[in-house]
């Protein structure tokens, strides 16, 4: 395959991971000490690469976005702006949003490994060996039918040669359909029996606030940033002269003690959300929520993600969180999945009412419809509301309404990796010798990669090495740019595919006679020339189309 062919990317997660640690995209959080399951550090590259997503997402949301006109496919013009809330809230922000009670996974564990499961990702299958019947597990995903087997055959003492006397009772299925625990055996006991009945474990982390340190003192860190901007949505209409339809951005860290994190980065304890809240009036908000499922999935393939690997998904009706009305996720085809199954990049929820009366009214009962307050057993509301008015009057019509919400909530994380796995692949280049070698690349959208050209003298002598230090430093006022003098030129220009560089900027003996440079591009491997003087000019536009 040439160059110019985008390949599929790698379906081998293992060579994204050793990439992303080799060249310092992302290292396991406290690395040293052993790591900690769940947190994870962005190195040198990485946290370029995650600036540039979350740089691009608030510049295309927020910054650049144009109030003046409609949009395509939107309903009529609209304002954005953003907000920065600090990460611990009062801790009546999280009863009256439901956290409190609600935000919770069923884990199951076990008493002979000590080992605590996601109730919902265990897998298992039904298997008889002479005359015992048990539902043996794994954890759910690439791997569970071999997992199984490998359980299976280790409990019963069966060799390989006899697995085929292993009898099966249909495929798998989650642990979730089986009420018999006794007849279970865990992904890692020796015996049955060992695993607890499911229990509710709530995913908020506790933390306390002052010296004292007493029950009154406890708080959490903030599972999403989305409440922020609830609670504040009266500062913001009060404190500017906004009008509705509006939406409020925000991105920053959340927390979730997740009981399985797992698959690199997508599912980690401390990770950041790039949310944003529409505010808009309830006859117009299924129209904009239609409008915000199609924009968001044109974000992601603008930057690169190929649509066959993406996809919308509407929820069902009994998947629906407690408070949406409608709820479409965008998912993408992560290579650490089972082909034909996706994993969610960012949900789009239109929520209704249900936050601003929440925060308003107290805590309401989401079982009921219409919404109403959840009354706590002594009749009186469960958890009291701010008690301040969060509606709104509009200022032409002079109506007052309580504004609906469509939500479009993504993970920052999460879109990093998905760009990382989109942009990983190896194809075909020549070296210094002419000769064709396989060759990792990193093809990430100009607008994302970690460094925007590198810099380098052909050889460290006659004069080339000062003149591309002159253009490195005049380019380094404008974009990431990187030096580069070591080792053959086609060995760094390997180093830069590798990094995602988009192109690299070459002093040869021909600059030293008439002053132009190659420009070499990442993708096409063309190389073509410029003056030396236009190499910021010829970038800029690069980086622009
Ligand atoms: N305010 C709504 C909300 O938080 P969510 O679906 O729970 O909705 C939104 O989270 C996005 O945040 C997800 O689509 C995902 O991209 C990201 N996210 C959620 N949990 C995560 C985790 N444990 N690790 C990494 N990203 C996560």
């Amino acid at each position: 395959m040439s160059s110019t062919e985008r390949p599929a990317p790698a379906r081998n997660m293992d060579e994204i991971v050793s990439l992303c640690k080799r060249r310092g995209f992302l290292f396991q959080g406290s690395e040293i000490y052993g790591g900690l399951n769940g947190f994870w550090d962005y190195g040198p590259l990485g946290v370029e690469l995650k600036r540039n997503v979350k740089e691009a997402w608030w510049r295309d949301m927020v910054l650049c976005h144009n109030d003046m006109d409609v949009l395509p496919g939107a309903p009529e013009a609209y304002s954005m702006t953003g907000l920065d809330c600090s990460i611990i809230m009062h801790p009546q922000v999280w009863k009256c949003s439901g956290h409190y009670d609600l935000f919770h996974d069923y884990m199951v564990d076990c008493r002979e490994s000590k080992k605590r499961y996601r109730h919902d990702q265990v897998s298992g299958r039904w298997v008889e060996y002479r005359g015992e019947k048990l539902f043996v597990t794994a954890m759910a995903g690439d791997d569970e039918l071999a997992g199984i087997e490998r359980q299976a055959m280790k409990y019963f003492g069966v060799r390989a040669k006899n697995v085929d006397q292993l009898l099966y009772d249909g495929g798998a299925r989650s642990l979730t359909t089986v009420d018999e625990f006794s007849k279970v055996l865990g992904p890692d006991a020796k015996t049955p029996g060992t695993l607890t009945e499911p229990r509710e474990y709530n995913l908020m982390f506790k933390t306390t606030v002052g010296a004292l340190g007493g029950e009154d003192d406890v708080a959490f860190l903030r599972p999403e940033t989305a409440q922020g901007i609830f609670v504040n949505f009266k500062n913001v209409m009060d404190s500017t002269r906004f009008r509705l339809p509006l939406g409020i951005a925000q991105m920053g860290k959340s927390f979730r003690n997740e009981i399985t994190p797992r698959n690199f980065t997508f599912r980690s304890r401390e990770f950041e959300q790039m949310e944003i809240e529409f505010f808009c009036h309830p006859s117009a908000s299924a129209a904009w929520y239609q409008y915000w499922r199609d924009r968001r999935m044109d974000w992601y393939t603008r930057l690169g993600l190929s649509p066959e690997r993406l996809r919308l998904r509407e929820h069902e009706q009994a998947e629906l969180a407690h408070y949406s009305i409608g709820t479409a996720d965008i998912e993408y085809a992560f290579p650490f999945l089972a082909p034909g199954e996706y994993g969610e990049l960012e949900g789009i929820a239109h929520r209704g009412d249900f936050d601003l009366r929440s925060h308003m009214e107290g805590k309401l009962d989401e079982k009921v419809r219409p919404l109403a307050l959840q009354l706590g057993p002594d009749g009186k509301p469960k958890w009291k509301g701010s008690g301040k008015d969060l509606s709104y009057r509009d200022d032409l019509t002079n109506e007052k309404y309580t504004p609906h919400v469509i939500e479009p909530s993504a993970g920052a994380d999460r879109a990093t990796l998905a760009f990382l796995c989109e942009a990983y692949c190896e194809d075909q280049a020549p070296d210094d010798d002419g000769k064709l070698q396989t060759r990792t690349v990193l093809r990430l959208h100009p607008r994302l990669a970690p460094i925007k050209a590198a810099v380098l003298p052909l050889v460290k002598k006659d004069g080339m090495p000062e003149i591309a230090r002159e253009i490195y430093l005049e380019l380094k006022g404008h974009f990431n740019v990187f030096y580069d003098d070591k080792a053959a030129v086609g060995r760094r220009y390997r180093r830069q595919d590798e990094a995602g560089t988009p192109f690299c900027i070459t002093v040869d003996g021909q600059t030293l006679q008439d002053q132009t440079v190659t420009i070499r591009d990442r993708d096409s491997l063309r190389q073509w020339r410029v003056h030396r003087q236009e190499c910021a000019s010829a970038i800029r536009d690069l980086l622009q189309q």
